[in-house]
């Protein structure tokens, strides 16, 4: 059985406190399912509440979550690399907001170098490298048009629509392979899904929110983990200063959360089984949405229609190492197939700076690329990804990998992808009630409940940060509502804050 020595009022006054509530004491206040960024920081906020009567149940072998480094390369020459996030997306600007994450970074020393989205670009189609940066920038305009749509139509309190019908609207039409591989760059390598599936406005306020200081974004700089602890470094020592080892339950999978309102008991699927006067569940859209946790009683509808109608995305770095770096010497490549989506984005790790003599390589795809790949072996990936880059150097002989590896989010039972998308239906409302409390007892946080940084790693920081004051706020206060809901969602506006 876990070890959940709980800590004790005076004797006396508890026995009174147990009569009033008329019932037997849970395990611990308050259970944190999940120990990814969300749910260290939700934890550390109920720490610095003076609440410690919490533990943080996690289905893997140590914390992080999405941030999920890995050891890559052929015996004698491996390095750290990053399966999950990788950027600090948003830094700083002067003394104005610092992303939360880099003052993390910043505090725990991490080895990160700044990115070159837009000034280290290499363009090739499938009939080798061929110079069309002039369409490439065209797509950086066009997307700078169309966050500016965004928010006039946010001021005309307009509908929302998908971005593609926002591309269309600016005169954006992308018809050839390299203009379509461009507009990928700027849009679905961030989403993670085309512009058909994404909302116009909360795609741009996305965008703004993060990058455009006018809008109280951070920065528009993207820091990349480089750091050979990886970058899961930084939340794992921030866990460090203030989780006791009792605080932890790692190799811990919850099977199911039985909850009413005078409490929760969390089962795990080795049957042991947990209660706890608040839960607070950090579990990706994606696991949610496919039922990976079952819920006792079923979640009510309006929380089903929330989950459901947000959307998981995922996003796919396949990475390959080569005996010697023969590739392009910017930062970044863009590859045009006649099939948009095919293997678009590379990057080149083999650099000054970066991992210079690591020999690595790595190409991203996303969305329902990723899904098809998923189902793919890895041999047969790894040919499709080397023909891609024999096509990128007809005159070159491509040498066989020497190590080759991608991680599969959509079919992993613990994140069912890589992180959340707003489609164009899904309205406020459905934001609202994602976020909600279910009866007092559950609550919901991490990546996905972010209105303005769903998907990024801040996102889940300060969605984290704030439910655990939350319900630190209601375990003084001797319970709360919580967070309220809309029982139908009958408003189609966009969303406002
Ligand atoms: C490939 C990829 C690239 C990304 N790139 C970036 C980037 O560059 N910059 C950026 O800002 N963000 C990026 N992100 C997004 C970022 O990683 C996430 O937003 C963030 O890590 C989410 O944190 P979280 O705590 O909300 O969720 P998670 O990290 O998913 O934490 C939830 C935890 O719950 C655990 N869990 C799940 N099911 C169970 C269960 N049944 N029982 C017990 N535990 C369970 C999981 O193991 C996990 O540890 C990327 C993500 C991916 C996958
Ligand atoms: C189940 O896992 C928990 C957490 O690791 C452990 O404390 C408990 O002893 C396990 N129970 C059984 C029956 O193995
Ligand atoms: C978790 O499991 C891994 C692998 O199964 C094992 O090596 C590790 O010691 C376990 N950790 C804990 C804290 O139980
Ligand atoms: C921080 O990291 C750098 C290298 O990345 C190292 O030289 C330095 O000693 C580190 N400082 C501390 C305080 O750990
Ligand atoms: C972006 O908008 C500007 C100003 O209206 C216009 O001149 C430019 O052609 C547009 N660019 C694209 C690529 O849509
Ligand atoms: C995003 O930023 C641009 C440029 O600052 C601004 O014109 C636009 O209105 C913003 N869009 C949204 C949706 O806020
Ligand atoms: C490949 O070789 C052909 C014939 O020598 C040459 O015309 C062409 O420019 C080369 N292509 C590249 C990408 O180097």
């Amino acid at each position: 059985m876990l070890n959940f020595s709980r800590f004790r009022r005076a004797p006396l006054l508890s026995a009174i406190l147990a009569l009033v509530a008329n019932a037997t004491r849970n395990d611990v206040q308050v259970l944190v399912l999940g120990g990814g960024v969300a749910g260290v920081i939700a934890a550390r906020s109920l720490h610095q509440q003076g609440i410690n009567d919490f533990k943080i149940i996690e289905a893997r072998d140590e914390l992080g979550g999405r941030m999920h480094s890995f050891t890559f390369g052929a015996p004698g020459n491996q390095v750290v690399l990053e399966l999950g996030c990788n950027w600090i997306q948003g830094t700083q600007e002067g003394d104005g907001p610092a992303n939360p994450i880099l003052t993390l970074a910043q505090k725990h020393n991490l080895s990160a170098v700044p990115s070159d989205y837009y000034g280290s670009m290499t363009t090739f189609d499938y009939t080798g490298q061929v110079d069309y940066l002039d369409v490439f920038n065209s797509a950086i305009d066009a997307y700078t048009n169309l966050t500016v749509l965004a928010g006039a139509r946010v001021s005309n309190s307009q509908v929302d629509t998908t971005a593609r019908t926002g591309y269309s609207l600016i005169g954006a039409k992308p018809k050839t392979p390299q203009e379509k591989a461009a507009e990928y760059y700027q849009f679905d390598w961030e989403y993670a899904q085309t512009p058909e599936e994404s909302s116009l406005i909360a795609s741009s306020w996305g965008n703004n929110f993060t990058y455009d200081t006018d809008d109280g974004g951070f920065s528009a700089d993207n820091l990349m983990s480089i750091d050979q602890r990886g970058f899961k470094h930084l939340i794992q020592a921030e866990a460090a200063e203030f989780l006791t080892p009792e605080q932890v339950v790692l190799n811990a999978t919850v099977k199911s959360i039985k909850y009413s309102n005078s409490g929760v008991a969390v089962t795990l699927v080795n049957g042991t089984t947990v209660t706890a006067d608040y839960v607070i569940t950090t579990f990706s859209l994606g696991v949610l949405q496919n039922d990976d946790v079952e819920f006792d009683p079923p979640l009510p509808d309006w929380k089903v229609e929330a989950v459901q109608s947000m959307t998981m995305a995922t996003y796919t770095k396949i990475f390959l190492q080569f005996p010697h770096d023969f590739w392009f010497d910017t930062q970044f490549a863009l590859y045009a197939d006649k099939e948009r989506g095919r293997y678009p984005v590379w990057q080149g790790m083999d650099l000054e700076g970066f991992l210079p003599g690591s020999g690595v390589v790595f190409v991203t795809v996303t969305g329902d690329y990723s899904e098809r790949i998923e189902a793919l072996e890895d041999s047969q990936v790894q040919d499709e990804v080397v023909g891609v880059l024999q096509a990128m150097y007809p005159n070159i002989t491509i040498p066989a990998p020497t190590a080759f590896h991608f991680p599969r989010w959509f079919s992993d039972p613990l994140y069912r992808g890589s992180y959340s998308n707003w489609p164009s239906s899904f309205f406020v409302g459905h934001h609202t009630n994602l976020r909600a409390t279910v009866k007092e007892r559950l609550w919901f946080t991490g990546e996905a409940m972010s209105e303005k940084y769903f998907g990024f790693l801040h996102g889940a920081y300060f969605e984290g940060e704030a439910t655990g004051n939350s319900v630190a706020q209601c375990i003084k206060n001797n319970g709360c509502a919580g967070l309220s809901h809309t029982d139908q969602i009958r408003n189609a506006g966009p969303y406002d804050l």
